[in-house]
Parts: structure tokens; sequence; C-alpha cells
């Protein structure tokens, strides 16, 4: 089949084997009677395919379902599992006035990848919300849960990225949200200026997200429409040497201090400056209104992307002496 419709880039390329499994059991049975490597599929917006699936097995996660497993007056702990999606279960808990994940309104993806990169924007990340997470041994099939502390959370990092790296499933995800009293947090700029605009004075949780709906909107282009994997590279963090040469050549770089010694630079900043921002190659561009988002303008092959992400990164390096790097998987 082809997996067009399976990733937001929008990437035509085939697999040979796959299957979508919507409950636990499902999965623990296919890992158990399959012998193949392992291609696992869940919301496909963060991963850029550049050629067929011929040699694994393609497993659609689509573990649907969401409930309460306890709360008291101030608080309450959701558990989602892994194919609910990430935007549409926000909606589902500002419904309910259940506070915390508001700023991260519209990050396209699913409920199961979001702990794998330790999902983030305007302020907040879900580590800030997570309390724990059950992922299936693809070895054994046995259902492990992970706390927050097992999960080694960093900047769109996590142990899944490094020592499980496909070692495990994540099947479901526990959060503790606010009930009352919601911690707010407007101290991202762009969520300021934008309650300005809107006149709003005293935010509540759902104003908070629109407001990030209405900055994602003005910014980042909607998968239905143009494909994209959101952020192509992380920005990169360089120590505070390398940053007081970088400063003193590019006084008007923009710049957030991580800690002491390490201080993060904006990618889209550096890209922006090499003049990439809004090009078309092809099908391949740079989105015009955020150079961090590479686009398919339509039939776009993953490696047309590819190879355009490699110009920019070595541009970049050139012109600034700092490497970024991708974001997204590369299959
Ligand atoms: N900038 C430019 N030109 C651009 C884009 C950005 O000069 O084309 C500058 C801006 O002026 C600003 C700085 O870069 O000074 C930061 O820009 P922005 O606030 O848009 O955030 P970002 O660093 O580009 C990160 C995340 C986004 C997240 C936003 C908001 C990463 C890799 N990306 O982007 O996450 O939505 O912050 O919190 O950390 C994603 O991961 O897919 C994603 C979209």
């Amino acid at each position: 089949i082809s997996l067009k419709p399976y990733n937001t880039f929008g990437i035509d390329v085939k697999a040979i084997d796959f299957i979508s499994v919507s409950n636990l059991a499902e999965l623990q049975t296919v890992l158990k009677h399959q012998n193949s490597d392992l291609f696992l599929l869940g919301g496909g917006s963060n991963m850029l395919l550049t050629k067929d699936i011929t040699n694994k097995l393609v497993i659609h996660l689509n573990l649907k379902g969401k409930e309460i497993i306890k709360q008291n007056e101030d608080f309450v702990w959701i558990k989602a599992n892994a194919g609910e999606n990430w935007h549409e279960f926000i909606l589902w808990c500002l419904d309910q006035d259940f506070g915390g994940l508001e700023n991260m309104s519209l990050i396209p993806g699913n409920i199961g990848t979001a702990p794998i990169q330790n999902i983030g924007a305007y302020g907040k990340e879900l580590k800030d919300n997570f309390i724990e997470c059950e992922a299936v041994e693809i070895t054994s099939g046995k259902v492990h849960t992970f706390s927050k502390e097992n999960c080694q959370f960093g900047y769109r990092n996590s142990i899944f990225k490094n020592e499980l790296k496909d070692k495990y499933i994540i099947t479901s995800v526990t959060f503790k949200l606010t009930k009352q009293n919601h911690q707010l947090n407007t101290s991202y700029g762009a969520i300021e200026s934008e309650l300005d605009k809107q006149k709003v004075t005293n935010p509540s949780i759902k104003d908070i997200s629109n407001a990030v709906i209405t900055i994602r909107q003005s910014k980042l282009p909607d998968p239905k429409e143009l494909g994209n994997s959101g952020s192509f590279f992380k920005n990169p963090v360089i120590s505070q040497e390398d940053f007081k040469k970088f400063i003193s050549k590019f006084p008007e770089a923009p710049s957030y201090r991580m800690s002491d010694s390490e201080v993060k630079i904006p990618a889209g900043w550096l890209i922006e400056q090499t003049g990439f921002k809004g090009k078309r190659f092809g099908d391949a561009g740079v989105h015009k209104n955020q150079a961090l988002v590479l686009v398919n303008y339509n039939n776009a092959t993953g490696e047309e992307i590819w190879d355009l992400a490699m110009k920019i990164k070595t541009t970049v390096l050139k012109k600034f002496n700092i490497e970024i790097n991708p974001e997204v998987n590369i299959y």
C-alpha cells in the first residue's frame, strides 16, 4: 500500500507488509508472530520517508481510547492510548476545563509518539504534565510502566530515542492535569502579544489554546494543505565558548541561555540568514513564514526533501560554523 496518507509530509512510498492494530492484545499478537524487522507508524508527523519499505513489517499503531483513572478536587489523572490524536485529546481536555496541555495545542501527531521526543511548544513540554507511560517490549510482548524519571526527558529527547530505541512500543500515556487553579504559562512572548491583540486580560486555558492555535496557523503550514513535518531541524545547542565567537561575528542573532555552559540558537534564524527561507526547488521547499519547516508542495520525493535538507545544513555550517541536525526521523 502507499504510505502517502500515513505521513504528514505526504511522501508517496510503498509498504509491502502493513498491519493496523487497534488495541494492546492485537499488538501483542502481532509481535508474537512476527519475525521480520518492524517499522512503527504513529501519526506519521515526525518522519521523512525516502524509500519504499520492503523488508520490514509496518505496524500502524491505532490504539484508541482515554479514561480518567483518578481525581481529587484539584487534579485529574488521565490515561490516553497511543493512537489518540494529540490535538483532539487537548480539545477534549479543554472541553472539561482540564488544564496543562493548552500551550501544546495543534502539535501534529499522536499521544504515543509524544514522549519519544518530549514534544514541546510555547513554553511547555510534554514532561511538565507527564506521570507515566506504558510500553510493550518488542521482543517479549510484556508491558512495562515507565515513570517520568525512567524516561530521561530532555530537549526533544528521551530514553526512547537512546538506550531503548526500537526496543519498546509506547501504548499509553498518563497525564496529570489541573481541574482548578490552572497554572497558566504565558511567558512566551508570542502568546502575550497574541492575547493583547485579542484584548484578553484574564486568560482561561481555552484562551491560551486559541492564542497558540492562531500563532501556529500564522507561521506553520497545515499538513492537510501543504505536506510538512513541523520543525525539520533541532535548534542547535552550542558551548558558551563557541557562542562568544559566534555572537561577536553576528551580534544581531537571537539566542537562549540553556545553562552556564550552553546556549541555544534558533535554527530558523540561521537558515533564514543563508537565504533559504521561502525558496522552492521543484516540489521541495522551505516554508515562507518559518525557515525551520521544510515543505512538500505536492509530489516531492523523500530524497528531494533530504537533498534540500543537506544543502541547507552544509550552507549553515559554512556560514556560521554551527552544525544543525534533523529533528525528524529519516528512513
Ligand atoms: N526565526 C527566524 N526566522 C525563521 C524562523 C524563526 O529568524 O524563519 C527566529 C525568530 O525570530 C525567533 C526564533 O527564531 O527569534 C525562534 O522562533 P520560534 O519562536 O518560531 O521558534 P522555533 O525555535 O523556530 C521552536 C520549536 C517549535 C515550536 C516553537 C514554539 C524546535 C526545533 N522547534 O521553534 O516546534 O512550535 O519553538 O515554541 O524546538 C516542532 O517541533 O515541530 C515545532 C514546530
